[in-house]
């Protein structure tokens, strides 16, 4: 039977998500839910990769054990896949037992085998990437030393090697064999040039725990850890049983398609698939290579500090707009750049005018001619403007097919909404308006029901991009299940007779430019919420003690559903404040967090329950976020 097993690359906990990890998410998770709908049995995995010196710098930078530091990190990523809808089946952290357990046995087994060997290493090595590398790979320039380039040091020790190297004829023999297995074709050939022109070396697998002490031990020499991403690459088999559930893992192995970015090719198509075919497993049938997102022309990455923190643009355009922009914009394989201008360009043209108007078009007129219920199916259309239009509906149904097997989900996209503008352009050309004065009511009744059931097909396709949105669409056209199924896109007279169809509140309103530049609501308090004057002087400012504060804990408090009471560290004394945020936030939400919080305020009962201090939060609308900190800085400084 045929199945779809997807996975992400696992996320370092280093940092906070930026829209790259959240793009790689949306895609699984778009892939994943189109599979359903089309009847195909889905697992999505995705999770966080927890070991290795990144993380353990970055919980030495904050001050903290690199568990505690896991822990903290790894609820931002959870939080962000829960805001935007993610449907993984499983969440893996390299740092729980099923995994790491998982890991030695295998490292044992490899190295029983003679697959991984002890030798001495003196080379250079890359403290940025955590590999080894030769001089040519650095391109040293002319006179110039390895040392002299930035997180390049020089190493001799002892180490242990995976015998990558024998397998370097069968991996050029399966990639020239199987065309799917490395996408797109650009990718390939970069993985092919690579292996072509030079010979592997093994595989460092080991590191002294003098120099990383954070990572899974190795079982057989207790002064080492596994070199991290030996040991993260394995999540993707631990994840659904290996060695533990025999049934599940051959269920499920071996994955579909393997989504990455483009920058750790040579870790997913040269290190994985020797470790597999060491392993005597079967290959992953693709593994996808995606572009970047650029900020201008350079990639966004943490170390350049020109992320964009997907939560801002969701808070202010809903979860749904956000997934749509960032399939829709990107060509699959190539890099796209980000900017809100391009949002709320893509916004505006696609949802707010092609297909918000023609809801709101729809709607009206079935509201208006037909006392908002649905007429009697007409025949399936054979020809005219009729077969148009369900045709370009049909296409996109195709479209959307192929790219399960593709995953070009940008071209079905694209093609959904070239058959939105096919509806807009019937309405057009049948102009109901006019057939409304008419003394026979079929016309005008054949012509909302092709409309509506157009666009049915149309809400369908899009519900695995924008699941909220499209849900509500399909509601309010009537259609008789939530969730849309291979057999109902094809099917002609969905819709039945007499449901009542009703506008869907605020499908994608469109973004006028003026309220995007305005500052968000929680700078400007309306004037009158507030008597203060229009301005005042920094003296009157300062007067405000604004510091920032760790959250330690978070608990509802009991008899409310608002109220979260959280236990904070300003640096020189702890406190408890009571914050409105419970129905935004879980409780651990924000532990570990560092918030800002106004130190000064008078302290308060709110019901029965001691604050002293206040946190500060943004909201728009329905929406509200805490301020939080950008980065590591102690609890307790100043904020001006
Ligand atoms: N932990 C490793 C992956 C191990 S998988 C066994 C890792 N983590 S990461 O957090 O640094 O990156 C995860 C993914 O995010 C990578 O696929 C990477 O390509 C992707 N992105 C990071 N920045 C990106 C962009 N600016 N644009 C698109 N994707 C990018 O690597």
């Amino acid at each position: 039977m045929k199945r779809f097993y997807v996975t992400t690359p696992i996320y370092y906990v280093n940092d906070r998500p930026h829209i790259g990890h959240a793009y790689t998410t949306v895609l699984a998770d778009v892939l994943a839910r189109a599979h359903r709908t089309f009847g195909v049995p889905a697992w999505f995995l995705t999770g966080t990769d927890e070991h290795g010196q990144k993380v353990q710098q970055a919980a030495r930078a904050a001050g903290i054990p690199p568990r505690e530091h896991a822990d903290r990190t790894v609820v931002r990523f959870q939080e962000l896949w829960r805001t935007l809808g993610i449907t993984h089946d499983d969440f893996i952290r390299t740092t729980e037992p099923r995994h790491a357990d998982v890991v030695q046995e295998v490292l044992q087994e490899l190295y029983d085998r003679g697959e991984i060997y002890r030798a001495e290493y003196d080379g250079w090595y890359d403290v940025a990437s955590e590999t080894f590398v030769t001089e040519r790979d650095l391109r040293v320039p002319e006179g110039g030393s390895p040392a002299d380039l930035p997180n390049i040091v020089r190493i001799r020790e002892s180490n242990y090697f995976f015998r990558m190297s024998a397998y370097q004829d069968w991996l050029i023999e399966h990639i020239e064999s199987h065309p799917d297995f490395i996408r797109p074709e650009t990718r390939r050939n970069e993985t092919l040039g690579f292996l072509r022109t030079r010979p592997l070396g093994d595989l460092c697998i080991s590191r002294p725990k003098s120099r990383l002490e954070w990572g899974i031990e190795l079982p057989f020499d207790h002064d080492y850890v596994c070199y991290v991403w030996f040991d993260a690459l394995l999540n993707y088999l631990t994840a659904i049983g290996y060695r533990r559930d025999e049934d599940r893992f051959s269920s499920w192995w071996p994955a579909t398609v393997q989504l990455i970015g483009k920058d750790i090719l040579t870790t997913h198509t040269v290190y994985w698939p020797t470790m597999l075919k060491a392993l005597g497993l079967p290959m992953p049938r693709t593994v996808f290579a995606h572009g970047w997102w650029l900020m201008g022309d350079t990639k966004m990455s943490k170390s350049l500090g020109n992320v964009v923190d997907p939560m801002s643009l969701i808070g202010r355009h809903g979860p749904d707009a956000f997934r749509y922009f960032l399939i829709a914009e990107m060509a699959l394989g190539q890099d796209a750049s980000f900017s809100e201008a391009a949002f709320v360009r893509r916004y505006n043209s696609d949802l707010a005018n092609d297909l918000g108007n023609l809801a709101n078009r729809l709607f009206a007129m079935i509201g208006r001619y037909l006392g908002g219920r649905l007429p009697a199916p007409p025949p399936e259309p054979a020809g005219g403007a009729e077969a148009e239009v369900w045709g370009g509906a049909q296409r996109a149904v195709g479209a959307m097919e192929r790219a399960l097997s593709t995953f070009e989900l940008d071209r079905a996209v694209a093609e959904v909404i070239a058959a939105v503008r096919g509806i807009n352009r019937y309405l057009e050309v049948r102009a109901p308006w006019t057939l409304a004065k008419s003394a026979d009511p079929a016309p005008l009744r054949a012509v909302l029901y092709t409309a509506a059931e157009s666009l049915r097909v149309a809400a369908s396709l899009l519900h695995p991009v924008a699941p909220g949105r499209m849900g509500d669409l399909r509601r309010a056209l009537g259609c008789p299940s939530p969730d849309p199924s291979a057999d109902e896109l094809r099917r002609w007279g969905v819709l039945p007779e007499g449901a009542a169809v009703g506008p869907p509140a605020a499908l994608f309103p469109r973004i006028e430019a003026a309220a995007e530049a305005a500052p968000p609501p929680s700078a400007v308090p309306p004037a009158a919420e507030t008597a203060a004057p229009a301005e005042i002087t920094l003296d009157e400012f300062a007067r405000v003690r604004l510091r920032t504060a760790r959250v330690l804990a978070a608990e509802p408090v009991p008899g409310t559903d608002k109220l979260l009471k959280l236990q904070i560290d300003l640096g020189d004394e702890r406190r408890q404040v009571v914050a409105g945020i419970a129905k935004h936030y879980a409780p651990n939400a924000l532990v570990g967090r560092t918030i800002v919080v106004v130190a000064n305020l008078a302290p308060a009962k709110i019901r029965g329950v001691e604050s002293r201090g206040m946190l500060l939060a943004a909201s728009a609308g329905p929406e509200l976020r805490v301020l939080t900190v950008d980065g590591d800085l102690p609890p307790g400084a100043t904020v001006r």
